[in-house]
């Protein structure tokens, strides 16, 4: 009978075989997969379970922060977390080609988390939160989950010289079947049923050169987009929405004074497959709100734009 609960009972099952006293280590990206898989193997493992987590600069606001107070704090999974800001936009200044941008994000990726689990003794296998859709569709460069260590680690693309064994409790099932299993193992709602961020993160966009500065103007904007599709009770409507910065100056007036600052777009879509995608008809209201809170709140934006692109032919992200 297929039930969350046996499922998981299954699972834990075959994982404490497969692995017996050895270490376990998994690349936790906050995603819902890498989570579902953290949630199991600390059930079925424990302390034989070490994560780390890559906050490369590109993350949301206060994703890292979330991903330690729920799995280290609330849940005591041992959590390492690499800050790698520095590292990834020293590397990424001054490149502004999109698949470029995507590559020195994943090679970072890998030298940071590599650096990272070489610190730790004793490991025999590397977790993963590989699904059945990336077992079938494993060559595909930019599918719609794949973070880095998937697609250098994943099915076929094993690196000649790892010696560690992968643990992949999840390759036989659905997205939706791990969503169930997410809610049972106990994580919270709006955490299995996020929407999808890529792998390169606010990476792909911020169009064009990578900033500082633009990165935290990003996260502020994105966040108050899905904050206010919260709100209206939009954010499940849609199957992903986020914000994109435009490396463009627009004139605006703000009291007296002339204001030339960024521009960024709204970008929300309904898809079931991500292959296809539709705008989302979001509520003018709604286009409203957000668009006054980010132009009043962030004082160096001065402009936000709907997207209203159809997939094809334009892609869901900008880059
Ligand atoms: P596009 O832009 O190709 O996006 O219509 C389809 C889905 O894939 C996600 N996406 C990525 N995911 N690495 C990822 O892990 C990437 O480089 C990447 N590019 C796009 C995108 O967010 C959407 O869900």
């Amino acid at each position: 009978l297929w039930t969350p609960a046996n499922i998981i009972e299954d699972m834990t099952q075959k994982v404490r075989e497969q692995v017996g006293n050895a270490n376990v280590l998994l690349g936790l990206s906050g995603g819902v997969d890498s989570s579902v898989v953290a949630a199991l193997l600390h059930k079925a493992i424990g302390s034989q379970l070490t994560c780390v987590f890559v906050d490369n600069g590109l993350l949301r606001l206060h994703e890292g922060d979330q991903v330690m107070s729920m799995f280290a704090e609330n849940m005591g999974v041992k959590v390492i977390r690499a800050n790698a800001e520095d590292l990834f936009l020293g590397k990424l200044a001054g490149i502004s080609d999109p698949e470029q941008k995507r590559k020195i994000i994943g090679n970072t990726f890998i030298e940071v988390f590599d650096q990272e689990s070489n610190k730790l003794d004793n490991i025999q296998f590397l977790a993963q939160g590989t699904i059945y859709p990336d077992v079938i569709e494993s060559a595909g460069a930019k599918t719609g989950k794949a973070h880095v260590i998937k697609s250098h680690h994943n099915v076929g693309g094993l690196p000649e010289d790892m010696k560690l064994k992968l643990v992949e409790p999840l390759r036989e099932l659905f997205k939706d079947e791990v969503r169930k299993i997410g809610l049972e193992l106990g994580l919270p709602y709006n955490m299995v049923y996020r929407h999808p961020f890529p792998g390169p993160g606010l990476g792909v966009r911020i169009l064009g050169e990578i900033k500082k500065e633009y990165a935290g103007l990003l996260r502020q904007a994105d966040h108050i987009f899905i904050e206010e599709l919260h709100n209206a009770d939009w954010y499940h409507k849609v199957s992903q929405a986020f914000v994109v910065f435009q490396p463009v100056k627009s004139v605006g007036v703000v009291g007296d004074g002339r204001r030339y600052a960024w521009v960024v777009a709204l970008r929300a879509v309904e898809t079931i497959d991500f292959m296809t995608a539709r705008w989302a008809h979001l509520p003018y209201e709604l286009l409203e709100k957000v668009s006054n809170r980010i132009i009043n709140e962030i004082e160096d934006i001065s402009r936000v734009t709907y997207d209203v692109s159809s997939k094809p032919p334009a892609t869901i992200e900008w880059e």
